[in-house]
């Protein structure tokens, strides 16, 4: 079957086509990803109002680039699916209905996925990963540890009980005057930095519940470069490494902690899989590397393009439900909030 997937929950505008075969295989037709980051960055951020006309502006453009790309008319298309949340209401109304509007002209049934279990799905595609695994999902918006046991079927172990990790790395760096999105920013600089020579605190180090904080370790960047400033080049860099650092011991004791939980379950996870944006930090994936080693399962990590906001995860996951015999009816609300447990269950 042949999906057209529509992504607009956040600040990419997407759209991309994926096969799915009758024995599970995936392949990507086409995917197409507008960003909108140099509307944004300005701000220092993303801003709701700027995104949803963008996701309008661009949203079309994007359809046709991935229908061009694949080289397929609508009419050859079997569903569409959109995300239908959660994320900025703004865009998923875009999106929502542009898919409703699509998939009511074609006469193709519709798929009203959720964001995040289009994170959770993805290495099905990528790597054909089989259930159940442990999802890290590590994003601007997410932080989350999640076994996934079937479509549908996922069970929340533990998250952030203030800021996502990107969010982290994204308040850090403007702290330190570095631009939006701070991530990428600090991996680079971290390169030139020294990572011992900050004592920064690893919340929640060692506690049974595999939950992160994040807030006390912003907090704590934040007095030290007050301290100390004005703030040289190399002041930089190293709070960028001493940062980067403190957040890689705090993944890997908290996944450690988790993979630890499920070792009496019936629910042993086959693999690890780290996807959000984040997982693009080649530190943090060095680190998890070691720590799925030791648990004696496989790391797999989506290439970086599919780690980040993308219309093939969101085809991807409206295929697999969709093999599934599900669909969802043109009443399909969008949603600002949607937690991963409450999407529905296949019957
Ligand atoms: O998944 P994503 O593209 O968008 C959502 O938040 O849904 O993730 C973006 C986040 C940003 O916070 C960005 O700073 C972070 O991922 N990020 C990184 C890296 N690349 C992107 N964080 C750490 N290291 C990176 N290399
Ligand atoms: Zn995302």
């Amino acid at each position: 079957m042949l999906v057209l997937g529509i992504e607009t929950t956040c600040d990419e505008t997407a759209a991309a086509v994926v096969f799915r075969s009758l024995d599970g295989l995936g392949e990507i037709r086409s995917n197409v990803v507008l960003s909108q980051l140099a509307e944004h960055q300005p701000y220092g951020g993303v801003v709701p109002e700027i995104a949803a006309r963008a996701h309008v502006e661009l949203l079309d453009g994007a359809i046709g680039k991935a229908m061009e790309d694949a080289n397929l008319k609508f009419s050859d298309i079997d569903a569409v699916a959109a995300a239908a949340g959660p994320g900025l209401i703004g865009g998923v109304i875009v999106g929502l209905t542009t898919a409703k509007a699509i998939a009511l002209v074609i006469g193709k049934p519709l798929l009203a996925v959720n964001h995040l279990e289009a994170h959770a799905l993805t290495v099905r595609l990528t790597d054909g990963v089989g259930f159940p695994y442990l999802l890290l999902l590590v994003s601007g918006g997410h932080t989350q540890l999640v076994s996934v046991e079937d479509v549908g079927r996922y069970r929340y172990l533990g998250g952030t009980v203030d800021d996502a990790i990107g969010e982290a790395f994204d308040k850090t760096a403007k702290m330190l005057g570095l631009p939006y999105p701070g991530g990428p920013e600090i991996e680079l600089l971290a390169v030139r930095g020294n990572p011992g020579r900050f004592n920064l605190p690893r919340p929640m180090l060692r506690r049974p519940e595999p939950n992160f904080s994040l807030s006390g370790l912003k907090t704590a960047v934040r007095l030290e470069a007050e301290r100390i400033a004005p703030l040289s080049d190399q002041d930089v860099a190293d709070f960028c490494a001493s940062f980067q650092a403190a957040i890689a011991d705090i993944v890997v004791d908290r996944v450690r902690v988790c993979l630890g939980t499920l070792r009496n379950s019936v629910w042993q996870p086959r693999a690890l899989v780290v996807a959000g944006g984040v997982a693009a930090n080649q530190t943090i994936r060095e680190a998890l590397e070691a720590v799925a080693a030791e648990a004696m399962i496989a790391l797999v990590v989506p290439p970086p393009e599919l780690c980040t906001d993308n219309g093939a995860m969101i085809a991807w996951a409206g295929a697999e439900r969709l093999a599934r015999g599900m669909v969802d009816g043109l009443e399909a609300s969008p949603r600002a909030r949607w937690p991963l447990e409450t999407v529905p269950v296949p019957a």
